[in-house]
């Protein structure tokens, strides 16, 4: 009977492709571990309090509140910078292993620059890491989770090739200051959510608009200051602190629209602009193929001089590369392998789209249209929407994506950074969560079961209700409901945390 409900329940999440999906019981893998993720901005508050500079963020809401959908801000968020002990007492209730959390550069560094440290902030992150390494939980540090300093924003910010050293000279710091409690290291969260959505369409902080331009030209600086951040910890930290550093990319699922030829490789051509356009030079040091040759077709006809996608160097595609690093067979070097820059792959993974060939060629500069293919997503009675519009819930779409990337990166190994659910309410009773989770673990244990994916952990997005960027406070991504009338904002756990917690202590989806 058990078995049967469950059966049920994997049907009944509205998603008509997922008729006949039952949800598995295979187990989770020997070691595998389990976290939750926030980010500085979206949790701290406290945003001139204790030294700390603005950032961009800051800028953006305090100067056109109505860019958030409920005219809020981060100003206060859910005041972590205080609370932090609260929100650490949670993910021990929850029993998490590790926390996933950001350090705000303002906060660090109120200019941006390593010539003015601010040691109020410093001291914050050492007692969030002390209360942390007290309860046993481990820490996955993102160095960059989108509040660029506005002092650097002013000198170009993303746009200014400069950026590469201040970012560079801002993570060796953190290296230097941190390097002891981190337990593994992020550079930058989501590249494609700062350059597209705040340098190609502007719905996020700067909020410049450019679309297919200034996306790529950030891209680039991204991708640049990420590998010589990640260069400088492989050359002189890993081996006094031994924790693994990668870049975080989010990526949805793009599925092929009919058995055609065609939309097979449509979904894989999205997909290169996607995951690729930020995997592959961190792998092989260079744009996919796909989009060099794309860009450069459409710049022509669009009538420029140049292909808008600005190229690497040879001196930088080696900086992507990462280091040399040489095979011992025996005691003799036989070989030597590039090791790129990345120790494994993480993953931020949300929903899907369908995705069909371009018929028609259509000329708007757009890193949209450089892709040549169309796509949509089904009907809300088909994919149940979440409080986040686009974000339609999709679980089988996240095993298809995995499998995607171990057939085109080959077994490297894979964290999950980010997944997760919102919605509108904060209900304390939230199935549509606790389904969401077990119908998207599910889908993630096929895939290492089945196609032998090298998925070694799984980060929860989020352990509270937060400030859910331009969707304010409406979109609550939360295992725990945030009173926000209460001015003591009281962390409630919801039923998500109990069912987080169950997977964790059992190693398995079915109760
Ligand atoms: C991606 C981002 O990294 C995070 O900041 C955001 O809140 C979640 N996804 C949900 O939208």
């Amino acid at each position: 009977l058990i078995i049967s409900t469950l059966v049920v329940l994997g049907i009944a999440d509205g998603d008509d492709d997922n008729k006949n999906y039952n949800v598995t019981n295979r187990p989770f893998p020997k070691g595998f571990k389990f976290g939750v993720a926030t980010a500085a901005y979206q949790i701290e508050g406290a945003w001139n309090i204790d030294g700390k500079g603005p950032q961009m963020w800051d800028d953006f809401f305090h100067e056109t509140p109505s860019r958030a959908f409920d005219g809020s801000n981060g100003d206060i968020a859910v005041d972590s910078y205080h609370l932090y002990k609260e929100d650490i007492r949670c993910m021990e209730e929850v029993g998490v292993d590790y926390y996933r959390l950001s350090l705000s550069w303002a906060r660090i560094l109120p200019d941006g620059t390593t010539d003015n440290i601010n040691q109020l902030g410093v001291d914050y992150y050492i007692k969030v890491f002390e209360a942390l390494e007290a309860k046993g939980i481990k820490t996955m540090v993102t160095i960059y989770h989108w509040d660029l300093p506005s002092a650097l924003h002013s000198k170009g910010g993303w746009l200014n090739p400069d950026i590469i050293n201040w970012f560079a000279d801002y993570a060796e710091l953190c290296y230097k200051l941190f390097g002891k409690y981190a337990d593994s290291w992020i550079t930058i969260n989501e590249p494609k959510q700062i350059c597209h959505g705040g340098y190609g369409i502007g719905a996020y902080a700067p909020g410049i608009v450019s679309n297919g331009i200034k996306d790529y030209i950030c891209a680039k600086n991204v991708l640049l200051a990420h590998a010589k951040a990640w260069r400088i910890w492989d050359e002189k930290y890993r081996k006094v602190y031994g924790a693994k550093n990668t870049l975080v990319i989010d990526s949805d699922w793009y599925e092929p629209s009919t058995n055609s030829k065609e939309d097979a490789i449509a979904s894989d051509t999205k997909l290169q602009f996607v995951h690729g356009m930020y995997g592959n030079p961190v792998v092989n040091g260079n744009w996919p193929d796909v989009m060099i040759k794309n860009v450069a077709d459409l710049s022509r006809k669009q009538g420029f001089n140049e292909s808008r996608l600005p190229a690497f160097t040879e001196e930088e595609q080696k900086l992507l590369k990462g280091r040399i690093q040489p095979i011992m067979l025996t005691l003799k070097i036989t070989s030597c392998i590039i090791a790129g820059t990345y120790d494994f792959f993480a993953l931020n993974h949300y929903t899907t789209y369908m995705v069909k060939a371009r018929t028609q060629e259509i000329l708007t500069v757009s890193w949209d249209d450089d892709s040549k293919v169309d796509i949509y997503q089904k009907s809300e009675d088909i994919w149940k929407p979440a409080a986040i519009d686009w974000f339609r819930i999709v679980p089988w779409g996240f095993g298809k994506l995995l499998r995607w990337m171990r057939k085109t990166y080959g077994n490297i190994e894979i964290v999950i950074t980010e997944n997760g659910v919102s919605d509108k309410t904060g209900i304390l009773k939230d199935q549509t969560r606790i389904d969401f989770l077990r119908n998207y673990m599910s889908h993630m244990l096929d895939a290492i079961h089945e196609a032998d994916v090298n998925v070694t952990a799984y980060t929860l997005w989020t352990i509270m209700d937060n400030f859910e960027w331009t969707l304010g406070y409406i979109g609550k991504s939360g295992l725990y409901y945030v009173n926000r009338t209460d001015p003591a904002l009281p962390r409630i756990p919801k039923d998500s945390a109990k069912y987080y917690s169950k997977i964790i202590k059992t190693k398995c989806l079915i109760d």
